[in-house]
């Protein structure tokens, strides 16, 4: 084995861009990626191996063994063992080293350290929100330890997604209904980028995120103050800080004007000092108290053609959340624009 590490360790040596990512790669920051960008270049450089050899063969008979005068054609050959072990021995042996190193990446890549840091991770049309054990919720931002493993437990609330950091090398579904799992190492702090990499809808480009890794000594301090984290807002920044929430909205309320489960906020935008009429025919002014009694006693005025289904969000959020959430509403069009997309 010790001669194939040597070959695979030359051969990544010999390709791979600088650790900041080159022409082939981008930038290996997890602990997994050296193994799989050499699995890569070894497959890379024996297929070019080939490749070169069989071709330069190919043109080489067809010059040489053209039909020319006074040549007589030989009869073809029908069989010659040697060539024929030849050419199935030294493939086999190729595949088998393919496998094996391949495989025991696999394991590496599917089997997480005992130690590891978790975080449920929720996909859903289309963002990422990630929660801590202390409570921290974060939205299209994960923040994690360096040099520490972590462990996501993910689950989708609509249709399948891809949670996939090109960095890490590490992609993995996310599927509704059902938990998957994915672990990384990153040693290096730093900022990582998180797509989504399975088609679930209009808005799947946009699906994407930050992996922050911080500074394994500053990474409790940092978490802590993202369990408070609303407190981090100015009052003049509400709507911002209830654009962070919406995530907790967005799977039955648009901000794009059409309706889901529930009504549009950019209906309710609209409404403000307003009347809405509900199901049962009576009618109030769309303003703070009504947003929210609606989070904190959905069902007591359901608005009209929509059905009854919203839970209450009593104990699950601060009075400042909730206030973030109604400036959010009030000053839609400040914080994001007709298609729901934030503002700069
Ligand atoms: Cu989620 Cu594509």
């Amino acid at each position: 084995m010790t001669l194939l590490t040597t070959i695979l360790g030359l051969l990544a040596a010999a390709t791979e861009g600088p650790v900041g990512g080159g022409f082939w790669m981008p930038r290996q920051a997890s602990t997994a990626a050296d193994v799989v960008d050499s699995i890569f270049f070894f497959i890379l450089w024996i297929s070019v191996f080939f490749f070169v050899l069989i071709v330069a063969l190919m043109v080489l008979f067809v010059i040489k063994y053209r039909r020319r005068e006074g040549h007589e054609s030989a009869k073809t050959a029908t069989h010659n063992t040697a060539l024929e072990l030849t050419w199935t021995i030294i493939p086999l042996i190729l595949v088998i080293i393919i496998f094996y190193v391949g495989l025991r990446g696999y394991v590496g890549m599917i089997q997480e350290p005992r130690n590891a840091y978790e975080v449920w991770v929720t996909g859903q049309r289309w963002s990422w929100t990630f929660e801590h054990d202390n409570g921290a919720v974060q939205t299209n931002v994960l923040t994690v330890p360096a040099g520490r493993p972590v462990k996501l437990k993910m689950t989708s609330t609509d249709v399948i997604h891809s949670f996939y950091i090109p960095d890490f090398r590490k992609k993995q579904d996310v599927v509704p209904g059902r938990y998957t799992y994915l672990w990384f190492e990153a040693p290096e702090p730093g900022q990582y980028q998180l797509f989504c990499a399975e088609y679930c809808g209009t808005q799947h480009s946009q699906m994407a995120g930050i992996i922050e890794v911080t500074a394994a000594d500053e990474f409790d301090d940092v978490i802590a103050q993202k369990a408070n984290w609303i407190d981090e807002y100015a009052d003049e920044d509400l709507p911002r800080a209830g654009l962070r929430l919406y995530p907790r909205c967005q799977s039955c309320h648009t901000l794009d004007g059409s309706p889901l489960q529930g009504p549009s906020f950019r209906e309710t935008h609209r409404l403000w000092g307003q009347k809405r009429i509900f199901a049962d025919g009576s009618e109030t002014v769309v303003d703070e108290n009504y947003v929210r009694n609606s989070i904190l006693n959905p069902g007591a005025q359901i608005v009209m053609n929509y059905p009854n289904v919203m839970p209450t969000f009593q104990g699950q959020l601060k009075e400042r959340e909730i206030r973030a959430l109604i400036e959010f509403i009030r000053k839609l069009d400040e914080v994001v624009d007709e298609q729901g997309g934030p503002r700069e």
